[in-house]
C-alpha cells in the first residue's frame, strides 16, 4: 500500500484537539484511513459493528467490485477462470499468486493426489457421531482433529510447515466430507483413487460402492470442478475473516480452518445454499409459482423474519457473477441429466425475475448471489441438502489457507483484539465487601 496525496483530519465539536490520520491507497478498490494510532492520540475507539466500513487488512489475493459486479482472484476475473484450468490451478494461482505453468501444474496436482488419504483413525472419530448428524457438525469436528495426526507441522510461523498444511487440507478435504457423507447414509467410506481428477475423485468418493465401478460424468465432474472454484476465496467475508482471527493468536492452520468451517455453517454466509433449497421446497409446498407473490409479502414483511435466502450480499450491490456462472452451471447440468424442467430451477428463475422487477429488492440492490442456484445444481448432481455447506467448506478452505498465510507472512500482522463499547454497570461491590 502506498500513502495517498490525502489525509484525513478528524475535529471534535466539544473543543478537543483536532487529529490528523493518514490515508493509504491500494493498488485498486477504496482508499483506507490509517486509525491505529487513534486510541493513543485520543482515547477514543471507532465504532463498526459488521464492520461495514473497516478494512480489516491488506491483501493481494481476491478483489470485489461491489458496485460493477466483479470478482477478481490475483487480478484474473472469476469469469475466464471458470473456464481456464481446473479447480486445483485456481488453488496454486490463490496460494502461489500467479497461475501454473504446464509442469508447474502437473506437479501441483500429483502433490495433492499424494495426500488425499486421512489416517485411518479418522474413521472411528465419526463413529462417535449420531449417523443423523448435520455434516457440518462432523465437519467441524474431523477438520479439527486433523491437528492431532499431524505434529510435525503445526508451527505456523513456518513456511514448509504452513505449505505441507495446505496440501494436506486441500487434499483431504473431499475425503472428509465424503465421508461425512457415506457415515450419515450407511454405506461403507471410499477411498480416494488417485487416477482421477480432483472433483472425479470426489463424485466417486460420494456416489461410487465397492461392489461396482463408477464411470465418472465428465459434466458433472466439470461442474464440480467449477463449483469449487466459484467457492474458492471471497476476500474478508466472515469465515475468511474468522480463519485470519484465530490463526492470528499462532495457533495451527488446522484449528484455523476449523472455525473457519464453523463460522461459514451460518444461515446468513454458507448455510444460505441449504436454506435457499429449503425455501424454494416451502414454496413448491405452498403451490409453486403462482404462491411466490405471496411468500415475497412474507419476505417484504419486517416481523415476518423472513428472507429471500441466496438473495442480497454485504458487498455485491449488482448481480453477482458467481450468480450468473451458477446459473449456467445449472442449465449445463440439468441438461446433461435429462431434468430442463427441473420444478425448482424453473421456480428459482421465475422468484429471480420477480425479485428483479419488485422495488423493494431493486432499491435495496438484492441481487442473487452465490447461494442462489448453487443448491439447484448440486441437488441434481445427486449431493444431500445438509451436504450444499460442506462442499462450499471444502472448496474454500484453499482461500482460507492462503488468506492466513498472507497474513502469518505479513510483518505488520499482530493478533486480532477489537475492544469495545461499554455499555454495562460501572463497578458495584458485593453485600459486606469493603
Ligand atoms: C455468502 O461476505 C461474503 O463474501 C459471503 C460469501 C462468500 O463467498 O464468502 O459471498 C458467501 O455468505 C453469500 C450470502 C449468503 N446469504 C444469504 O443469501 C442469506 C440472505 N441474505 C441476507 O441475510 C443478507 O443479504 C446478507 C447477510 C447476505 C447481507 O446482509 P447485510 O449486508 O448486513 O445487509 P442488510 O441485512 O443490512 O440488508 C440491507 C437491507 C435490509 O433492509 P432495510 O433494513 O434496509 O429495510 O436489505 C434487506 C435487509 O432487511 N435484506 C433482505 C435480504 N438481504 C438483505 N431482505 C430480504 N431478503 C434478503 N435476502
Amino acid at each position: 500500500m502506498k500513502l495517498a496525496d490525502n489525509k484525513a483530519t478528524l475535529s471534535f465539536s466539544n473543543g478537543s484537539p483536532s487529529i490528523e490520520m493518514p490515508v493509504y491507497s491500494g493498488s485498486i478498490g477504496p482508499d483506507v484511513i490509517d486509525i491505529r494510532k487513534l486510541y493513543g492520540q485520543t482515547g477514543m475507539f471507532t465504532y463498526d459493528p459488521g464492520f461495514l466500513s473497516t478494512a480489516s487488512c491488506q491483501s493481494a489475493i481476491t478483489f470485489i467490485d461491489g458496485d460493477k459486479g466483479e470478482l477478481l482472484y490475483r487480478g484474473y476475473p472469476i469469469e475466464q477462470l471458470a473456464n481456464h484450468g481446473d479447480y486445483l490451478d485456481t488453488c496454486y494461482l490463490l496460494l502461489k499468486g500467479e497461475l501454473p505453468d504446464a509442469k508447474q501444474s502437473t506437479d501441483f496436482h500429483k502433490l495433492v493426489n499424494n495426500h488425499t488419504m486421512v489416517n485411518e483413525q479418522m474413521q472411528f472419530f465419526l463413529r462417535c457421531f449420531r449417523r443423523d448428524a448435520h455434516p457440518m457438525a462432523v465437519m467441524t469436528g474431523l477438520v479439527g482433529a486433523l491437528s492431532a495426526f499431524y505434529h510435525d507441522s503445526t508451527d505456523i510461523n513456518n513456511p514448509e510447515h504452513r505449505e505441507i498444511s495446505a496440501i494436506r487440507l486441500i487434499a483431504k478435504l473431499p475425503t472428509l466430507v465424503a465421508m461425512s457423507y457415506k457415515y450419515g447414509v450407511g454405506q461403507p467410506f471410499m477411498y480416494p483413487q488417485n487416477s482421477l481428477s480432483y472433483s472425479g475423485n470426489f463424485l466417486r468418493m460420494m456416489f461410487g460402492v465397492p461392489c461396482e465401478d463408477y464411470v465418472v460424468n465428465p459434466v458433472l465432474e466439470r461442474a464440480l470442478d467449477r463449483i469449487f472454484i466459484l467457492h474458492a476465496d471471497h476476500e474478508q467475508n466472515a469465515s475468511t475473516s474468522t480463519v485470519r482471527l484465530c490463526g492470528s493468536s499462532g495457533t495451527n492452520p488446522f484449528a484455523a480452518v476449523a472455525a473457519g468451517v464453523a463460522c461459514l455453517w451460518g444461515p446468513a454466509h454458507g448455510g444460505a445454499n441449504e436454506a435457499c433449497l429449503k425455501m424454494l421446497d416451502d414454496i413448491q409446498k405452498m403451490g409453486g409459482i403462482s404462491k411466490v407473490g405471496e411468500f415475497m409479502e412474507q419476505v417484504k414483511d419486517k416481523n415476518s423474519g423472513v428472507k429471500l435466502m441466496g438473495f442480497g450480499h454485504r458487498v455485491y450491490k449488482n448481480y453477482d457473477p458467481r450468480a450468473k456462472l451458477m446459473q449456467e452451471t445449472c442449465n449445463e447440468v440439468l441438461a446433461e441429466l435429462g431434468l430442463e424442467n427441473d420444478p425448482l430451477f424453473k421456480l428459482a428463475k421465475q422468484v429471480e425475475k420477480i425479485a428483479l422487477e419488485d422495488d423493494y429488492f431493486v432499491s435495496r440492490k438484492l441481487y442473487p448471489n452465490v447461494d442462489f442456484y448453487s443448491g439447484i445444481v448440486q441437488r441434481a448432481i445427486g449431493i444431500p441438502v445438509n451436504l450444499f455447506t460442506g462442499v462450499f467448506a471444502l472448496a474454500r478452505t484453499v482461500g482460507w489457507i492462503a488468506q492466513l498465510n498472507e497474513m502469518i507472512g505479513d510483518p505488520e500482522y499482530k493478533i486480532g483484539r477489537p475492544r469495545q463499547l461499554f455499555t454495562g454497570s460501572p463497578r458495584l461491590n458485593v453485600p459486606g465487601a469493603k
